[in-house]
């Protein structure tokens, strides 16, 4: 059965959803806004309700755009993002606790000398950033109650009153045995989540179940966790290929294959997908501050926004010795010290915005230097191209300052939303399971190639001055 799929992508501050028909294109797109809360000590919450409430209001006026009816439904989603809720009502027990929130550095600090144990078993290092860390927290501090589960498994159950979650997303919790691809009793021991309820681990284009939500009885066929999705609709479908996704924060994943190969570089390594039971892997990379520091300058006044990246940064030649060091929720890969601040280092009276904006993008894409990297130390060859998508790719400065760091071309996808593509391209999987994996796909055109424009020294040069900010940081932590 063939025919258009809605394709939602439910997103740390926001869900958009495109209605995507086979030989049209993407006919409807809608999208509503959801708004985290932060708090002191490291919160980072969502309104369950709120998180649901955009998914109907996003996929319905996309729907409502395209005017026809839809075949099947995809869910991408944040991964690693919390919360506990009443099996039998369907009701949340607590708010959900975002990917962000460093709550449940407790939970790891306390598991340290088992955290070797727990990477190889999971691929994953122990940070508060993943789900069991998290779950652990909610049921040690919040209830005992009901089920604790990744945002995905909730928001299924409410559309189809499954209780599932993918490979892919169940790979983010740290509770996956990464090879055989299951829930592991060891990891469950040691966060002492051994006994809970866990959601059945599906296939990315499995059958879920039928929604009411967008129509009469339409399937859901097709769930992957939001990274994944992305580096599946940028075609990197081939053991090396990479994409690097500018949202909230920043995800360079690189595909590895049908076997799992574990990092040894501070790269996370995990599931990408499991489609009809074959199961590919990818190394992954993040930062945890991207769009969430542009939007953090934004609330100090700095710019008025993320359309003012270029015209502020762009009025001035260099970031006239300023060194931003983003880490406003943390380090991630491949330092992994979650407990660190940023800092701003060498202003001067005449330092300007312009400078701030220069040097947060220098901090950001030094950082996916750092990444890309790592990345081919694993992989054992550098990343020949690195494929971009995300808002922040609109900005030209901030897409030259990478290729510039990288001394690599970044080729920026010509089409926006690529998460909500990859879940409409398992979506269409799961409805047709003779169709292969490229033809589910769109065609991957990018709109934008950015090449190196500074010599290698200079590169070098600016690369030294991040790591250095960063030695600090790590050396008065
Ligand atoms: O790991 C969290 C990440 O996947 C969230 O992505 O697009 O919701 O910021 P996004």
């Amino acid at each position: 059965m063939t025919g258009p799929v809605l394709a939602v992508d439910q997103g740390t501050s926001g869900t958009k959803a495109l209605v995507i028909c086979p030989e049209r294109g993407v006919i409807g797109s809608g999208s509503a806004p959801v708004r985290p809360r932060y708090g002191a000590g490291g919160v980072v919450e969502a309104d369950p309700a709120e998180l649901l409430g955009s998914v109907l209001d996003a996929g319905r006026q996309a729907l409502h755009e395209a005017a026809e009816p839809v075949f099947a439904v995809g869910l991408a989603n944040q991964g690693e993002t919390v919360l506990a809720w009443d099996p039998a009502t369907g009701r949340p027990l607590t708010e959900a606790l975002v990917w962000q929130d460093r709550r449940a550095h407790v939970v790891c600090d306390e598991l340290a000398p088992r955290g070797a144990e727990l990477r190889h078993l999971t691929g994953l290092p122990l940070d508060p950033y993943f789900a069991a860390p998290k779950m652990a927290w909610i049921r040690r501090e919040l209830t005992r109650e009901g089920v604790v589960t990744t945002s995905d498994s909730w928001l299924v159950h409410q559309l189809t009153g499954a209780f599932v979650t993918d490979a892919s997303t169940a790979g983010r919790t740290q509770l996956l045995d990464l090879d055989r691809v299951d829930w592991s009793p060891t990891a469950l021991e040691i966060f002492g989540l051994t006994g809970e309820r866990l959601p059945t681990v599906v296939d990315a284009d499995g059958q879920v179940g039928t929604t009411t939500a967008f129509g009469a009885d339409i399937p859901l066929t097709g769930l992957l966790v939001d990274q994944q999705a992305a580096l599946l609709a940028q075609h990197a479908l081939e053991p090396g290929t990479a994409k690097c996704t500018y949202g909230t924060g920043v995800f360079l994943l690189a595909q590895t294959g049908q076997a799992p190969r574990r990092g040894t570089s501070g790269l996370v390594s995990c599931v990408a997908w499991r489609l009809a039971g074959r199961t590919s892997y990818c190394l992954d990379g993040q930062i945890y501050t991207a769009a969430s520091a542009v939007r953090w300058l934004t609330g100090l006044g700095v710019i008025a926004g993320a359309a003012d990246l270029d015209p502020v940064g762009l009025s001035v030649p260099d970031a006239g010795g300023v060194t931003f060091v983003p880490a406003l929720a943390g380090l991630a890969a491949p330092w992994w010290r979650g407990d660190l601040r940023g800092s701003v280092t060498g202003l001067g009276l005449d330092t300007t915005a312009g400078h701030l904006v220069r040097a947060l993008c220098e901090g950001i894409a030094a950082q996916v230097a750092e990444l890309a990297d790592a990345a081919a130390t694993d992989l054992g060859s550098p990343l020949s191209v690195l494929r971009v998508d995300g808002g922040l790719t609109r900005s030209a400065l901030l897409m030259q300052t990478q290729a510039d760091l990288l001394q690599r071309p970044v080729e920026v996808s010509g089409r926006p939303d690529v998460t909500a593509l990859g879940a409409g391209a398992v979506a269409r999987l799961g409805l047709d399971p003779g169709l292969s994996v490229a033809d589910a796909l769109p065609v991957w055109e990018p709109s934008a190639l950015y090449e190196p424009r500074i010599g290698a020294d200079e590169a070098a040069a600016r690369r030294a001055r991040f790591r250095a900010a960063v030695n600090t940081l790590l050396e008065h932590s």
